[in-house]
């Protein structure tokens, strides 16, 4: 069976996704959480476009091991020389550089001539490859590209020395029989074709990026792009989970093989959903809650007699397990620390105590202490952006008969002990009114979701909002057993993104 390499592209198309932003350490686990899994190339981010993201990419270059680092550049000489000043200190570094070939894009975006585009593809690789050995080129829009067009400009790219070629289905346009013919008509009409390995990176704008991928590898491809959960730029891109279990399922009608652990699936899964604060809807193929949940009475029937009857896959190969190991009350900081890391939370000897104070907190409140209950914790004390706001006391009142009130309590960045109140039609609403009295930064809440991370009624809430500010959005996360509080702390932990990024960051470049 011929090997297909897995190319992650969640720390860089994933982020793109309206408020996925992640910090280094976020971007830190979740990189060595998919090098653990065997995921091949790991595209790490797009160093040129925020200091943030390049510190970003070098930090995942010097410390994650197994995988090839990839670091994304335009085809413009400051963002490959930027690309490789990040990636050169990985054990495999590879740049990773686009250039749009369709003439929608041609003439409506970058304003070039077929010629100077190719002319353009032409020197950057060349550029690149006087950096680095390993080069991946690009043709953005390729699905929408004159097919003589792209087959001549994969040619010069190839002859520059580029190493592997993707095939980007940019707008998640093309379907799976048109792009099997496209990459079956590249691979046999440009000459050097086998000189490169080819890749393809489809967007899901109409649902299809899973089947058009495999489409692609039974016409040649040997690299599929994907992301965590699907996410990325609009509907997301293909789904890394949906392919390797494809792959895994019908190896009778794909054969072959991938270096990646499926048993680690799940866990990457709630790793990414937990730090981008990106939900995984419940029906979602393989990694949904209900994926593996049987709901009809034949169903169930059929299942209790034998679980083939109505499952194609065990819910085990993906690591989708009970976990043996309940910590309570009783539990110590060693176990504690020992589930987190199989987690995949890496935290540092600081942040480990301040998880495991909350920990002891929800023990003496919760019985029980499950993955669920630990992944709130970490996200919410140990993961959220450094508090330029603080907030340090909340209160309401609120009933059938009583107006909703809110007071809070905010160290502002200098150390100044703010307190306000506010109405509101209810209290979350008369909480945000207060933060926004004191914390006066112009926003929008386009979305609040509460949700009880376990079933019980000593449940911990978590809260996610998203805000829009500054024409970006924000998520925002915050878990308590009140879920008024964890409302004010997921308001607070968008706000403080919100000024974060307005501190430190430089405009990003769009493409
Ligand atoms: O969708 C796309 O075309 C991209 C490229 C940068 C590969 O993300
Ligand atoms: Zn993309």
């Amino acid at each position: 069976m011929e090997r297909v390499t897995i190319f992650d592209t969640t720390l860089r198309d994933g982020e793109q996704s309206p408020g996925a932003t992640m910090n280094v350490e976020e971007k830190l686990d979740i990189a060595r959480q998919l090098a653990r899994m065997g995921v091949d190339v790991i595209e790490a981010g797009f160093p040129v476009s925020s200091p943030g993201d390049f510190e970003a990419v070098r930090r995942i270059a010097e410390e994650v091991k197994g995988s090839v680092v990839c670091g994304l550049a335009r085809a413009h000489p400051e963002d490959i020389d930027c690309a490789w000043d990040a990636i050169k200190v990985a054990e495999s570094p590879r740049i990773h550089t686009f250039l749009s070939t369709s003439d929608i894009h041609l003439f409506h975006q970058i304003r070039k001539t077929r010629e100077e585009t190719l002319e353009l593809a032409r020197a950057m690789v060349a550029r690149a490859k006087r950096h680095c050995a390993d080069v991946e080129f690009s043709p953005m829009d390729a699905t929408r590209s004159d097919p003589a067009f792209l087959c001549q400009v994969v040619e010069a790219v190839i002859e520059e020395g580029a190493t592997t070629v993707n095939i980007p289905d940019t707008v998640g346009y093309t379907t799976p029989e048109e792009f099997y013919a496209l990459i079956r008509g590249i691979l046999e009409q440009v000459p050097n074709a086998h000189k490169a390995v080819f890749s393809v990176h489809c967007h899901n704008d109409l649902g299809l990026a899973s089947a058009n991928s495999l489409a692609a590898l039974l016409a040649g491809a040997r690299q599929i792009e994907c992301t965590i959960n699907g996410i990325g730029e609009r509907a997301g891109n293909c789904s890394l989970e949906e392919v390797v279990m494809s792959l895994y399922v019908r190896r009778d009608r794909y054969p072959f093989i991938t270096g990646i652990d499926t048993t680690q699936i799940y866990k990457t899964s709630r790793l990414v959903s937990n730090y981008t604060g990106i939900y995984v809807q419940p029906n979602k193929a393989i990694v949904g809650a209900n994926a593996f949940a049987h709901e009809s009475g034949i169903h169930q029937d059929g299942i209790l007699k034998e679980r083939r009857t109505y499952e194609i896959m065990d819910a085990k190969s993906i690591g989708l397990v009970e976990s043996t190991l309940v910590l309570g009350k009783h539990s110590g900081r060693h176990a504690f620390k020992d589930r987190l890391a199989e987690l995949g939370y890496d935290l540092s000897a600081e942040d480990l105590s301040r998880a495991f104070l909350r920990f002891k907190e929800l023990a003496d409140k919760k019985k029980e202490i499950t993955d669920r209950d630990l992944e709130a914790i970490v996200a919410d004390e140990v993961r959220a952006p450094v508090d330029i706001f603080h907030l340090e006391h909340v209160q309401v009142s609120c009933g059938d008969h009583n107006v909703p009130t809110a007071t809070v309590r905010i160290v502002t960045p200098d150390g100044q002990v703010l307190e306000d109140a506010a109405l509101g039609t209810g209290p979350v609403d008369a909480v945000y009114k207060a933060i926004n009295r004191v914390i006066k930064v112009e926003n929008r809440l386009t979305e609040f979701s509460v949700q009880s991370v376990t079933a019980g009624i000593d449940a911990i809430g978590e809260v996610t909002i998203r805000v829009e500010g500054d024409g970006l959005t924000f998520t925002g996360r915050g878990a308590a057993t009140d879920i008024i509080v964890a409302s004010a702390k997921a308001y607070m932990h968008a706000l403080n993104k919100l000024l974060a990024r307005r501190g430190t960051q430089e405009k990003v470049p769009q493409y």
